[in-house]
């Protein structure tokens, strides 16, 4: 099929970055805050088991080095950071809360002033620069102390207290925070449950059981947010968050296809929900199937109908590929908490993530058939490892060749008939990897002096790909 070749994006499309509370701000006991689950995450061999929910202490731990405490300190470098989006024209910038600064245990009694008033601030400093706030509620984030007191999300009580958290910050924030999202890549639960839902797990848990009651309770938590910002902020838009990127099948055989669609299915499984406030017909088949029987009450079937999100945030970094033949499968991608196999047609980064183009545009014309809302690409990006020259330079344009490749699909899927409201690639700053805790993995348009065991100024330099992304948002997509 023949394209046209000028990339031509909506007039006020939302360009812009994201980041995140638990892998940028640090100040981790700062002003009250209380700890959250990234704080227990160390760097190193232990990091991937912990994050599964096998969970061997509550408290950080001697002699385990923790990224998140003071990750990249944007707590107080934050005026300097915004002043640096603002130069290179952002729009947007997502960011999220940090639950455990806002209410430090998780309860209505704790509720920290500080905390709010550190994103009054935040949100202040971004509306001098006219650049929108679009703000998640939870990113990878709960109060540890929910996981003490409760059992954290597996605990119904949580959906009340989660409810209480986003009723304070709609009410606080109505008039400077007109983007939000509830629950970043909510499907993660499923992957690395301590990280997506501070699931910890004992001896004989039955694991699925327990990440599929926790992700009712979620969804249901999503609804009542929802409804409730709906109410507080009637001009504000709310959406969900997914770790997109669709499965290829191997092959042709149907047997992999048929697998493709169900793993599929695995991840939009939320956003059925979410999007159209009900639980999808494949699933009662595969928790018969798979002996899982969710505990619900009697109107929870009313809360789900009566808060469906109204666009579809989603990340996408990489394409999947599965296959049903044993010898295949030998043949896995590392890195991919989603469990692909290897696609011989893609290339893959320095962390062995797919990079794959052409399957952004895939995977948005998927969303966008399937739900029929506008998209919000609300993270996407290359972590690669970055080299200061010795003058001073860091020459990304391996950075520039992924995004650039990226944009030109997303333009295409607009041209495609796909409604897309905004794009903020991940860490426009460079800033703490989540799966790894690394900061070597590096995504940023502004480099941050820091190295993996936590030595560094913190000094903050501007990269090739800086300018780049500037002249990106100046020409509105024109110039890639
Ligand atoms: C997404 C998360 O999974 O991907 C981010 O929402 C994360 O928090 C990003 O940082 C990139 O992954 P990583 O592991 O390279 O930091």
């Amino acid at each position: 099929m023949k394209h046209n070749k000028t990339n031509h994006f909506p007039k006020d499309f939302l360009w812009g970055g994201a980041i995140a509370a638990n892998q940028a701000e640090g100040a981790y006991l700062e002003d009250g805050k209380g700890l959250t689950i990234v704080d227990l995450l160390p760097t190193g061999e232990n990091r991937r088991t912990i994050m599964k929910g096998n969970v061997p202490s509550l408290r950080p731990q001697d002699g385990e080095f923790y990224p998140s405490h003071e990750a990249i300190d944007f707590y107080h470098h934050y005026k300097e950071d915004v002043a640096l989006f603002a130069e290179m024209g952002f729009k947007a910038l997502r960011i999220s809360l940090s639950w455990a600064r806002i209410f430090p245990s998780g309860e209505e009694t704790s509720l920290n002033e500080s905390g709010l008033q550190f994103y009054d601030d935040l949100f202040d400093e971004l509306k001098k620069y006219n650049i929108e706030p679009v703000v998640t509620l939870a990113h990878f984030d709960v109060p540890v102390a929910l996981i003490e007191n409760y059992g954290s999300w597996r605990n119904r009580k949580l959906v009340s207290l989660f409810e209480m958290y986003a009723k304070t910050v709609f009410t606080r924030y109505k008039d400077k925070v007109k983007y939000w999202l509830t629950f970043n890549e909510i499907n993660m639960l499923l992957h690395l449950p301590f990280l997506g839902a501070g699931l910890v797990f004992k001896e004989g848990d039955n694991q699925k059981q327990i990440q599929y009651q926790t992700a009712h309770h979620q969804l249901l938590g999503s609804a009542l947010a929802v409804k409730a910002c709906h109410e507080i902020i009637p001009d504000a838009k709310i959406g969900c968050m997914l770790a997109a990127g669709s499965f290829y099948p191997f092959t042709c055989n149907p047997e992999d296809v048929f697998q493709g669609m169900e793993k599929d299915r695995e991840s939009y499984f939320f956003i059925d929900v979410q999007s159209r406030g009900k639980y999808p017909a494949y699933a009662n088949r595969f928790f018969k199937d798979h002996g899982i029987s969710i505990e619900m009450e009697t109107n929870d079937e009313e809360i789900l109908k009566e808060g469906t999100v109204d666009y579809i945030g989603f990340s996408y970094y990489s394409s999947r590929t599965t296959s049903t033949d044993p010898e295949v499968i030998k043949n896995m991608t590392s890195g991919n908490v989603f469990g692909s196999v290897s696609n011989p047609y893609v290339a893959k980064s320095e962390w062995g993530w797919t990079i794959d183009p052409k399957g952004f545009r895939i995977t948005a014309n998927q969303l966008y058939d399937r739900y029929q809302k506008p998209l919000f690409v609300v993270e996407n990006g290359l972590g690669a490892v970055d080299d200061v020259t010795p003058e001073g330079e860091v020459n990304d344009d391996y950075r520039i060749d992924y995004l650039r490749k990226h944009i030109a699909e997303m333009a295409e899927a607009i041209e495609d008939g796909v409604e897309i409201l905004g794009y903020t690639s991940w860490g426009p700053i460079d800033l703490v990897s989540a799966s790894s805790g690394e900061m070597k993995k590096r995504y940023g348009y502004i480099y941050v002096d820091k190295d993996n065991e936590g030595s560094g100024s913190l000094k903050r330099i501007k990269k090739k790909s800086f300018d780049w992304y500037k002249n990106v948002i100046a020409t509105n997509g024109a110039v890639l």
